[in-house]
């Protein structure tokens, strides 16, 4: 049974890279994921800044049981009220406060960054597009055009014209954002860069240049968003509020759903001139919709919110090792930075001999991923850290 599941995946499952780790999947419950042959894993990276409220969270689990009961898809997206997608949007916007009253949803995170790219050069009439170096938007052909990163798009030119690339944090940059940009797109926790916080004060000074040229200011929360690092959002710990934020990964509790969110004012251009100016079969499926209210509501209470903090205290308290150079980001967006890549992968794999889950950054390969799902309990964070580091020791090289 195993041998056949790994060559049929080998044979029949498009690969992305040739080092798969192969993990061969039974079950997955809270913070931990089973395989096949009944190992535990502690899953310290929520499939990649997914899972925050832990796997099959129960209020997840029986939202979608009920949707399923009634209806799952009944038309493509904008056209049938369906309580499920309604009832999400009022929760998103509250969640984000003013001036968000208006909710797109889509089916992923590279599909949220598209339609609000679209959206930002239609509001304003112009073309050009502004992100960050090492910046990650997604894969897709406009996200792509978007990375900051030369290696990754080198193979796929020609991309989007009109993009150029700031450097994070940089405030001599910022003169570069001008009258004919229609948006600038930033992560205010850059994460594929290896959790990289943004200053506040550059925060504040992208937002005032942004608003004196007429640029839209896209926050892309994707990975940050969803309670991973302390709050509903990242920004709001800066107190800079962008024009529009996009959100996925953690949003479905395991299903796949994404939005972007702005004004109405800014919204209602993509319904008019022309019309179904963004359009999707399945966003904001019902049964999606249905998934990420339980989460949106568990990821409302404080006590949750509040945890998010302690554990990345107790886990910066805890991995203290000669060999670990730097653990940066922000809340359980948490990068632990090692000598080389060479080493991460060595420490890697023998976090996944022990029985936890790791990964490293597209961007940051010399850094370990920590980003556990935000339910992570005291216990299971001691339990995780106390792996790291004997890991670290086992694959100790002086
Ligand atoms: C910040 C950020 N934006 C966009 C994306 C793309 O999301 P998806 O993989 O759902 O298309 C990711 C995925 O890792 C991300 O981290």
């Amino acid at each position: 049974m195993n041998i056949s599941g790994r060559s049929l995946f080998l044979r029949h499952v498009a690969q992305t890279s040739p080092f798969p780790p192969m993990l061969e999947v039974a079950s997955a419950e809270g913070c931990y994921i089973t395989d096949i042959y009944g190992k535990k894993y502690l899953d310290f990276i929520s499939g990649i800044s997914v899972s925050n409220v832990g796997h099959r969270h129960p209020a997840v689990v029986s939202a979608i049981r009920e949707q399923t009961e009634k209806y799952m898809h009944v038309m493509v997206y904008g056209e049938f009220i369906q309580a499920p997608q309604v009832q999400l949007a009022e929760a998103v916007c509250s969640m984000l406060g003013n001036p968000f009253e208006s909710v797109y949803f889509v089916n992923s995170g590279a599909e949220a960054v598209e339609g609000a790219l679209k959206l930002a050069k239609r509001f304003t009439g112009r073309a050009e597009l502004i992100s960050c170096e090492n910046a990650y938007h997604g894969s897709t052909h406009g996200a792509l055009s978007i990375m900051g990163s030369e290696a990754f798009k080198t193979a796929y030119r020609p991309l989007l014209p009109g993009t150029s690339r700031i450097r994070f944090n940089n405030f001599d940059d910022l003169n570069l954002i001008s009258e004919h940009v229609a948006a600038v797109i930033v992560e205010p926790v850059q994460g594929e860069a290896g959790a990289v916080e943004a200053k506040a004060e550059w925060l504040e000074s992208l937002r005032s240049v942004c608003s004196h040229k007429g640029v839209l200011l896209i926050f892309d929360e994707i990975q940050t968003g969803f309670g991973r690092t302390g709050t509903a959002f990242a920004w709001q710990q800066y107190g800079v509020v962008p024009d529009v934020v996009l959100m996925a990964k953690g949003m479905g509790g395991g299903l796949p759903i994404g939005a972007f969110a702005a004004s109405r004012d800014v919204m209602q251009c993509l319904s008019h001139d022309p019309l179904l100016g963004h359009i999707t079969t399945f966003g904001g499926n019902a049964v999606c919709a249905a998934a990420a209210l339980a989460v949106a509501r568990e990821i409302s209470k404080p006590e949750l919110l509040n945890s998010v903090e302690q554990r990345s205290k107790l886990i910066r308290e805890l991995l203290k090792h000669p060999d670990i150079i730097e653990i940066r980001g922000k809340g359980l967006l948490l990068a632990m930075k090692l000598e080389s890549n060479q080493r991460v992968l060595s420490v890697m794999n023998k976090c996944y001999e022990l029985g936890l889950i790791t990964d490293w950054f597209l961007f940051a390969d010399d850094c370990i991923r920590i980003a556990p799902p935000i339910i992570i309990s005291e216990e299971e964070t001691r339990e995780a850290c106390a792996i790291v580091l004997k890991a670290l020791e086992q694959t100790a090289t002086k």
